[in-house]
């Protein structure tokens, strides 16, 4: 049995599996550098304010760093009898500078320390993520720009509904995309304030000055209610949160990447590098990425649950429950991150065969509503010209042809108002630059749209003011 940092009224060690059962360092090592730094701060703060000396203080500084340079070096000594990483630092900080260190725990808990540190690393992860985010709504508008004129059927139900441009699908993304980085900007605004000096729960007798550990710590304010603070872990909540709905959106843009590259759809085609191939199947190559990104989506949302259900009924304050929010929040950060690396990188990688989707739009009926627009602008109320269009419908299905296949006379017994402009008001291109309604997938509103969207993009500089590492 080692010594613990707070054995002092017990009198038997610690069972060895409960030990092992105990143990968080395998997984909270990684908070490592927020937990020097915040300490680091914490040490100055109560130098600043009389509690130790401006000596010690130092000294702690020193030795503190010399920790994080031996993690960094990987000489560092893991051991689950000193539980978590917030022991280890202490207890190394102990061999290397002596006695002093001992009085690094004034004044705070580990409690308050580990939501700081979770603050920290959630805050540095979400800037990270942040740029990524901006880096696919460029990659997705550069595909826009890059095929502006291409066309495809617009689906609802899965079934052909009317012609869009492909570049007014792909910046459907853009605006998904766009509201996620939103909302992880959200999550960092309530993540920004420094919980320090909470203590175990209560506050603490000290005369602490915790505006001074915000400051130096880059928080622009600091947690209102003690109990509060070391009790809540509603911003980890709301992170994985807001890392599941941006990964519905990977899911479903997925989905239809592994339909589209599917022989039925033949849309695109995705490079080799980012598909695999069978290992008994020679002619297969498989949207892989998709389907892992569509899957680990899954695994995000299972996250975001994990948590929900952690928290769920726990009574005030802490609860060493809450030692189990690290590995479903580490996950949700990885997933979310290499998430966007992956699909940033594979964009450019995919081929539009736009000459297949163009095809496409010209079977299926996809101009019959433009044929009841057309018998609308020419008087016919809308819901009669419905009717109209549905019984030429029905006519055509049955000779196996399309409306814009049908003579002029075929057109004439359904209504007397279809003259030869019929032919050009159904092309292709003519349907989707008439809609020209604000958001509609007009030429010039996509344009204008992708515009808009580079000039944001031009602007945008995700790292948050005010609040440095
Ligand atoms: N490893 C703990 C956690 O992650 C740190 C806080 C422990 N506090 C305590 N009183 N046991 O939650």
């Amino acid at each position: 049995m080692s010594e613990k940092l707070w054995d002092g009224r017990f009198t038997e060690g610690t069972d060895a599996l409960v030990e092992r059962f105990t143990a968080s360092i395998d997984v909270d090592r990684r908070l490592h550098e927020w937990d020097i730094e915040g300490s680091i701060a914490h040490a100055r703060m109560l130098a600043e304010t009389g509690v130790i000396t401006a000596e010690e203080a130092e000294t702690l500084a020193r030795g503190l760093k010399e920790v994080r340079r031996e993690i960094a070096a990987g000489e560092f000594v893991y051991d689950d009898s000193l539980e978590d990483i917030h022991m280890h630092v202490e207890s190394r900080l102990f061999e290397i500078v002596g006695k002093v260190a001992q009085k690094l725990h004034t004044g705070r808990s580990r409690n308050d320390q580990v939501a700081l540190d979770i603050r920290m690393y959630l805050r540095a992860e979400i800037r990270g993520l942040l740029q990524a985010v901006v880096r696919l709504r460029k990659a997705l508008v550069a595909l826009a720009e890059a095929h502006i004129g291409a066309v495809l059927p617009g689906y609802t139900h899965l079934q052909r509904a009317q012609p869009v441009l492909l570049s007014h699908h792909l910046m459907a993304y853009y605006e998904m995309f766009t509201r996620d980085g939103e909302r992880l900007r959200d999550a960092l605004g309530r993540i920004d304030a420094m919980p320090l000096g909470a203590a175990a729960l209560a506050g603490t007798t000290y005369p602490i000055d915790r505006d001074s550990t915000a400051r130096q710590l880059g928080f622009s304010r600091i947690t209102e209610n003690s109990m509060d603070t070391v009790a809540d872990r509603d911003f980890a909540i709301e992170f994985a949160a807001a890392a599941s709905i941006c990964m519905m959106h990977f899911s479903r843009l997925s989905e239809e990447l592994i339909l589209w590259s599917s022989a039925e759809f033949g849309f695109v085609e995705i490079a080799d590098a980012f598909t695999t191939g069978s290992s008994i199947m020679p002619q297969k190559k498989n949207p892989d990425v998709c389907e892992l990104v569509r899957g680990k989506t899954g695994r995000v949302y299972g996250d975001l649950m994990a948590l929900l259900t952690l928290m769920k009924s726990l009574p005030m304050a802490y609860n060493r429950d809450m030692q189990e929010d690290k590995e479903p929040l580490f996950d949700a950060v990885d997933t979310l991150k290499m998430t966007l690396e992956v699909y940033t990188r594979m964009l450019p990688n995919i081929t539009f065969k736009t000459d297949v989707m163009a095809a496409a739009t010209t079977t299926g009926y996809l101009d019959a509503t433009d044929m009841a627009d057309y018998l609308a602008t020419r008087g016919v109320p809308f819901r009669e010209a419905h009717h109209v269009v549905g019984k030429a419908v029905g006519f055509a299905l049955a000779r196996g042809r399309e409306l814009h296949e049908l003579t002029l006379a075929e057109l004439k017994q359904f209504s007397d108002h279809i003259e030869e402009d019929i032919f050009s008001f159904l092309s292709v291109p003519q349907m989707v630059d008439r809609r020209r309604s604000a958001g509609g997938t007009a030429t010039a509103n996509v344009r204008a749209a992708i515009q808009k969207a580079r000039e944001v993009l031009e602007a945008s500089f995700p790292a948050e003011k005010g609040g440095g590492d």
